[in-house]
């Protein structure tokens, strides 16, 4: 097909004339996934997968506003009827005004006539300014409904979701376009819905008028039908050839105006290197949109050169059936008006039907990622979460993420007794985060049962149990809300509970140095919003995890950002059972575990060691070795004694 010309070469490729080298996955191929289908996509395609997306949009519409849908649908449809009315009382106007007789009579007798069409014009118009009315009102209602469909599942799905690729690839889309589309496509159905009542409406009229009209509306439209679709494709193909660059160009300009790389683009001098990227897909982009416009203007010329070929077709035709008497001339000049209205219905729905094509597939991601995330949202379990448990164990646990080649933990058996501290260690990698986590029940095991007590974790409501455990989390997130939301999480347990929890690791002294102290927005993309330091945002993760009710706190490297002073407070509060919780520390700083009541040593997902400290140390392995190496840059002589099985204290 020749207005497929745009190829969408794949600009990573490096025979593709803007290939800059490295560029990886800046140019994700999912993006061609529309591209390729709709090369392909001939109007017939088109056509056959209307009915359902203009079903699956009307059933949208529905659930928004039930009331606004049926007034956008019954107010378009009447519009429809009173176009119709208002041609056929045309008729009558011309049939007074050509009949014989003296000027002044022919006009009052056409009089009557000419009042209905002025009616119907005004009702017609009040219809239409009231479909326009609800159409306009049922935008925002979709757009929440779709918006909160969508953030409902994505924050409900298994977190294990996160982890798998071809989940982001879904949810980038339906985020990215789907979401926003959903609105648009419900106007442009019903867009199709006004065109296809507005033909009807002068089919019906033609009909009525002389049968013989009916084939000469046809021939009146074909060429510019012919000329739309032509003209729609080709702006697609280009469009949908454009998405990898465009989603090249927004990756780029998200690198040059963000905050978050700004600090690294200047101290890393990638300006020139960046702008070099960004102009060099800009400006493909701009040759081929220059490209296009030009294709297009050939095109629309010859669409309009044709249909007025076809128009002059028609009123050849209509002059042969005047002279024939087969028609009077007052219905061929009413048929000229509802010829005329006819082509302006059908390009409102040639250009609502391309459209609702084009949203069309970008709405269909957004429900296929619902269903998708809905289908990932873990099943209803049968029992309750146990409020305490006398000892949580990890039996035989294994743990393969989705799409990673190794198991992130095999054959994992680990316990913990209420009341203890229980320390993880190992080297980068060796899996205590992925523990961690599934002790959490934020992951599920592949193999294996985590129970607290008798009660298998597989068996309850995670929601219940996650509301027991706090976490300190090794990647936590900085909330952009305020100081005293970062710490209580929507909770609300009462200033002293705050400030206790807040005492913790110095998170006190940190919000006292604010200026709005608890109530300052800790997010400097917003007036009156306050950073805090890599170590500032760790102390309150930390107030955090203190800050939960919960049975098991869960301190995933809760101290690699914090200064020695808050790290020591944080560490004599866990050795002292962190006021009466069950503790499960991960650290690298060894130091800090030799307090723990077991210390289990990690390696290459496999539990390698454990025992007490002393245990260890007299074992000579991974931790002995660790300790030593640590334990030697502070007190060498120390370290060495005590690594000769001769404890310093
Ligand atoms: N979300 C993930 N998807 C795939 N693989 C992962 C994911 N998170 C971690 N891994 C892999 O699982 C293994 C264990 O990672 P984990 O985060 O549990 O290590 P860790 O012991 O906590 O390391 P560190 O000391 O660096 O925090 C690593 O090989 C890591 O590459
Ligand atoms: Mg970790």
């Amino acid at each position: 097909m020749s207005d497929g010309a745009v190829r969408p070469a794949h600009p990573d490729t490096p025979d593709h004339p803007d290939h800059i080298d490295g560029l990886g996955e800046l140019a994700a191929p999912d993006w061609f996934a529309h591209g390729e289908r709709m090369m392909g996509v001939g109007f017939l395609t088109v056509a056959r997968r209307l009915p359902s997306l203009v079903a699956q949009a009307v059933r949208m519409a529905w659930q928004a506003s039930p009331r606004d849908t049926l007034a956008t649908v019954a107010l378009s449809l009447l519009g429809g009827v009173f176009t119709a009315f208002g041609l056929l009382a045309t008729t009558g106007v011309l049939e007074a005004l050509f009949s014989a007789g003296p000027t002044p009579e022919r006009i009052t007798a056409a009089l009557p006539a000419l009042a209905m069409v002025a009616g119907a014009a005004v009702i017609r118009t009040s219809l239409q300014a009231g479909a326009g009315w609800a159409q306009s009102r049922l935008d925002p209602q979709v757009s929440r409904i779709a918006e909160e469909r969508l953030y409902g599942v994505t924050s409900r799905v298994d977190l294990v979701a996160y982890d798998d690729p071809d989940f982001h690839d879904s949810l980038q889309r339906a985020r990215l376009r789907g979401v926003s589309t959903a609105d648009s496509v419900v106007g442009t159905t019903i867009n199709v819905l006004t065109g296809v009542i507005g033909i009807a409406a002068v089919a019906g009229v033609l009909g009525v008028l002389h049968p013989a009209l009916l084939p000469l509306l046809v021939l009146a439209v074909v060429p510019d039908a012919w000329a739309a679709v032509r003209s729609a494709r080709m702006r697609y193909t280009t469009m949908y050839a454009l998405i990898p660059a465009h989603r090249r160009k927004w990756i780029i300009a998200a690198l040059l105006a963000d905050r978050e790389p700004a600090a690294e683009v200047r101290s890393f001098t990638m300006r020139g290197f960046l702008m070099r990227m960004y102009d060099a897909v800009a400006r493909a982009e701009q040759s081929v949109m220059l490209r296009l416009a030009r294709k297009q203007m050939l095109a629309r010329l010859v669409g309009e050169a044709l249909g007025g070929i076809g128009t002059g077709i028609v009123y050849v035709v209509l002059g042969l059936l005047l002279i024939a008497g087969a028609v009077p001339l007052a219905v061929a000049g009413t048929a000229v008006l509802a010829i005329r209205s006819g082509q302006s219905s059908l390009n409102t729905l040639m250009f609502a039907t391309n459209r609702l094509y084009e949203e069309g597939l970008y709405f269909t991601d957004f429900l296929d990622f619902c269903a998708e995330a809905e289908s990932r949202i873990g099943r209803e379990r049968p029992s309750d979460a146990p409020h305490f448990f006398e000892r949580i164990s990890v039996e035989d646990v294994t743990f393969t993420y989705p799409a990673a080649d190794v198991p992130a933990l095999r054959g994992v058996s680990v316990h913990i007794d209420q009341g203890e501290v229980v320390a993880l260690v190992g080297e980068n990698g060796s899996g205590k985060t992925t523990l961690a986590k599934i002790l959490a029940n934020l992951y599920e095991p592949d193999s294996g049962h985590v129970r607290w007590d008798d009660t298998d974790l597989a068996l309850i409501e995670p929601h219940a149990l996650r509301s027991r455990i706090a976490v300190i989390a090794q990647d936590h997130t900085r909330w952009p809300l305020t100081a005293r939301h970062n710490i209580t999480m929507g909770t609300d347990k009462g200033e002293p509970a705050l400030l206790a929890a807040a005492e913790v690791a110095g998170a006190d002294e940190v919000i006292a140095d604010l200026p709005a102290g608890y109530a300052t927005l800790l997010d400097r993309r917003f007036k009156d919003g306050k950073e805090l330091s890599g170590g500032q945002w760790q102390r309150i993760a930390v107030a955090r995890g203190f800050h939960r009710d919960a049975a098991l706190l869960i301190c995933d490297e809760p101290t690699a950002a914090l200064d020695a002073r808050a790290e020591h407070a944080l560490f004599e509060r866990v050795r002292r059972h962190a006021d009466g919780r069950t503790v499960l520390l991960i650290t690298h700083r060894l130091a800090s575990v030799r307090y723990a009541d077991r210390i289990y040593v990690l390696d290459h997902g496999k539990v390698a060691e454990q025992g007490t400290h002393a245990d260890l140390m007299a074992l000579d392995g991974i931790y002995a070795d660790l300790y030593t190496l640590q334990a030697q840059a502070y007190a060498p002589d120390a370290a060495r004694r005590e690594s000769e099985g001769r404890p310093s204290m």
